[in-house]
């Protein structure tokens, strides 16, 4: 069966066919990074613009890298939540014309479960993974706008079990880099600074939060204030200036502190994705379940600590570990085409009702 996906509920136009909810046929992404960059953030209108513009020949490109006629494709799905409104009715729209006019079953799925998908995903043709290989499951997404941890016992309904309070860890990753003076984009370069043979992740005493005792949030908020202020000092703060005052200005941020800042800062991130999942993870087993996988996508599964730690607390967990190759990482459409594959098996079809919904559904 192949399913054509289109994405559009950000910044990225993108659409993908996908045979068996697994085989990937083509996945094209056109960005509107230039477009956005100058901003310093996306401008929802000119992300609906742009989707309006990149909609049509995107959807060619990956039917033509598919080589496929439409009269092929055998249903049509839509990321349909959560996302820009704007930006999620120009590929909602789309994907209805495509579905009515082709009468073709349509397919809406929730971004944030879709990401959860990603690391299912394969451009070779191989047998998909049953679901006594990966359910019960443990499922992690980390993007620039969501941090969530789920349990799910199929692909249907996906369980929220704990989300970030402030940032999304993408979010704290380009304000830091925007902190350290780096370069847009700011998550991946801070990660390859990071990455310099040499850095010391010990440079600062950084915040890993735990919230309570039992919580499955996150907030990175703290350790993001942390940052500036090993950055750029407190200076200002009224307590410095009594003659009792310890206060010392941190040094300055040479490229050596810039690179030590980067590998400091990473460490406790990542320790604190880890962290979570340890709690989830022995929740679940208190609760009765018995979790055999462990799913992850969104952007920040791209990161190269994150990627050594997810493997190592898999392995140590006993648990299958399905984590995304890099380019089905960020926003794609194959994600959405693979999902919609299960929900279709399942006879979850919409009609032309369906709605674009800026929230996720749990
Ligand atoms: O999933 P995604 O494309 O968009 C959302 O749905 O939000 O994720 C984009 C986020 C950005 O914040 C970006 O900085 C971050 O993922 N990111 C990374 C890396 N690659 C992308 N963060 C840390 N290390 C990376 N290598
Ligand atoms: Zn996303």
């Amino acid at each position: 069966m192949n399913v054509l996906g289109i994405e559009t509920s950000c910044d990225e136009t993108a659409a993908a066919v996908v045979r068996d909810g697994v085989e990937v046929l083509s996945s094209i992404v056109s960005s509107q990074h230039d477009i956005h960059t100058k901003f310093g953030g996306v401008v929802p209108e000119l992300a609906s613009r742009a989707h309006c513009e990149n909609m049509l020949p995107v959807v060619d490109g990956a039917l033509r890298a598919a080589s496929l006629t439409p009269d092929a494709i055998d249903a049509i799905a839509v990321g349909h939540r959560p996302g820009l409104i704007g930006s999620l009715l120009v590929g909602v729209a789309a994907a209805k014309a495509l579905a009515w006019s082709l009468g073709k079953p349509l397919i809406g799925v929730d971004h944030v479960h879709a990401h959860l998908y990603a690391g299912l995903l394969s451009d070779a043709k191989h047998a998909a993974a049953s679901d006594a290989d990966v359910f019960p499951a443990v499922g992690l997404v980390v993007s620039g706008g969501h941090t969530s941890i789920y349990g799910l016992s199929s692909w249907l309904d996906p369980k929220r079990l704990g989300a970030t309070i402030d940032d999304a860890l993408g979010e704290a990753y380009d304000k830091v880099a925007t902190i350290l003076g780096l370069p847009y984009p700011g998550g991946p370069n801070l990660d390859r600074l990071a990455q310099t043979p040499g850095a010391d992740e010990r440079v600062a005493d950084l915040p890993i939060s735990r919230l309570s005792p039992t919580s499955l949030d996150f907030s990175f908020s703290g350790l993001k204030t942390a940052m500036l202020y090993e950055v750029r000092g407190v200076p200002d703060h009224p307590a410095h200036h009594r003659p009792e005052s310890r206060y010392v200005p941190p040094p300055p941020l040479t490229d050596e502190r810039r690179r030590d800042l980067a590998a400091t800062f990473q460490r406790a991130a990542t320790k604190t994705i880890t962290l979570k999942l340890e709690r989830a993870l022995s929740q679940m087993r208190d609760a009765g379940t018995k979790p055999v996988s462990l799913l992850t996508g969104g952007g920040v599964t791209a990161n190269s600590r994150l990627r050594r730690e997810l493997e190592g607390f898999a392995a140590a967990s006993d648990l299958r570990l399905f984590l995304p190759e890099l380019k089905y990482c960020v926003d794609n459409a194959a994600m959405i085409a693979g999902l919609a594959y299960h929900h279709y098996l399942a006879g979850r079809v919409s009609d032309l009702s369906l709605e674009p919904v800026p929230t996720t559904a749990c």
